[in-house]
């Protein structure tokens, strides 16, 4: 953890007038990797916040700070909640908190999943087309943003999922040619295997979403994904879980499940993103309840869930080591 104060000192002197890069730059796919522009494999490893409707207090710079330098995260995922209060009906407010946490993510050069966060059969396709492309429009020149565009559909078919996406990724497409694009699978994004028999095709920088909580899923899922693999479809972990599914708050972590999911999604080189970074009182909550944003980077506010993420992604190289390269707001406003 000694490399941390040089880098907070970086950051707070380059930030507020520029912005910086992201440790990786560009991002693009190719085959199932997801490389630089160079084309070398890179991994991204970092925390999904909580939804946005109710947990706001970590949707700020304070937070998304703490998660580059206390927690070696290169990437932070906005859980926009949709229904049950969220966009679909406060849309101002939402988007305010998207905003936020996309632009501290532009500031503190990490990368940004904006993620509509929606389980079930109706993403509410109309009101995900004008949200998408007001982020595009917004913010596609940045090469910080990562779209998910529909977090677990369920009790639907692919087909249905693929109708979607055919519509949503011009959307993007029309104001952000190069941003990747992680589509939802069936199943709670369970179902790599159906897309990689039928996947999207006409575009590029398109990844699939995987979802696991370790003390539920196990090996059948992963030989589910490797299939997936071998057939050359790219996945993205947008969300795993320490716990069971559904964990209740006298729960508990599975640190030998968790460490061998870790191990499968390092070996095939996957990006994957822990939910989720809050005081929810549940076992898979990083935080312990009453955590303020202030105090995120903190380890006496880390729960065990928090603990065992935070341990392993110190051993990792999230490419944070290296000075910030300022990035050029002017060239995307
Ligand atoms: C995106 O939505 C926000 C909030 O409603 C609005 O202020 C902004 O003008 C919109 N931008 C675009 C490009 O539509
Ligand atoms: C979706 O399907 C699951 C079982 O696969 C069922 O438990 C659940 O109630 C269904 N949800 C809806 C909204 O139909
Ligand atoms: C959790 O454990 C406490 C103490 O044993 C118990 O009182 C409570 O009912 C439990 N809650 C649930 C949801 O199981
Ligand atoms: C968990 O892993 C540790 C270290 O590999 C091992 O010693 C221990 O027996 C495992 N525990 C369980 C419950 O499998």
């Amino acid at each position: 953890m000694i490399f941390i104060l040089p880098l907070i000192f970086t950051f707070i002197a380059t930030i507020s007038a520029k912005g910086s890069y992201p440790p990786y730059g560009q991002l693009q796919v190719v085959g199932p990797h997801i490389t630089d522009l160079n084309g070398n494999v890179v991994q991204l490893r970092g925390m999904s916040l909580y939804y946005s409707q109710w947990k706001a207090k970590f949707y700020n710079l304070q937070t998304v700070q703490a998660l580059r330098s206390a927690w070696n995260a290169n990437v932070v995922r906005i859980a926009m909640g949709t229904d049950r209060g969220g966009y679909l009906t406060n849309p101002e407010k939402e988007w305010t908190n998207v905003k936020n946490v996309i632009e501290a993510s532009i500031e503190t050069g990490i990368y940004v999943i904006v993620d509509w966060h929606i389980i079930g059969a109706n993403p509410n396709k109309d009101k995900a087309l004008a949200f998408f492309s007001n982020i595009s429009q917004t913010y596609g020149c940045y090469p910080h943003i990562i779209y998910e565009i529909w977090n677990e559909p369920a009790n639907t078919t692919w087909d249905v999922v693929k109708a979607y996406a055919n519509e949503l990724i011009p959307a993007i497409r029309r104001y952000d040619p190069n941003n990747i694009i992680v589509v939802g699978t069936t199943t709670w994004s369970q179902d790599n295997d159906i897309a990689a028999n039928d996947p999207i095709t006409g575009y590029s920088n398109i990844a699939y979403t995987l979802h696991y909580y370790a003390g539920t899923h196990k090996q059948s899922l992963r030989d589910k994904t490797i299939a997936a693999i071998n057939k050359g479809l790219p996945i993205f972990v947008t969300e795993y879980g320490t716990a069971k599914v559904g964990g209740g708050v006298n729960g508990t972590v599975y640190p030998n499940e968790s460490n061998t999911w870790w191990a499968f999604d390092d070996k095939y080189q996957l990006s994957y993103v822990n939910w989720h970074l809050s005081d929810v009182d549940e076992p898979a909550a990083a935080l312990l309840p009453n955590t303020a944003a202030s105090q995120v980077g903190d380890p006496a506010y880390w729960r065990s869930s928090g603990i065992l993420v935070n341990q392993k992604y110190q051993k990792t190289d999230q490419g944070l080591g290296k000075p910030l390269v300022p990035f050029p707001l002017s060239t995307c406003v």
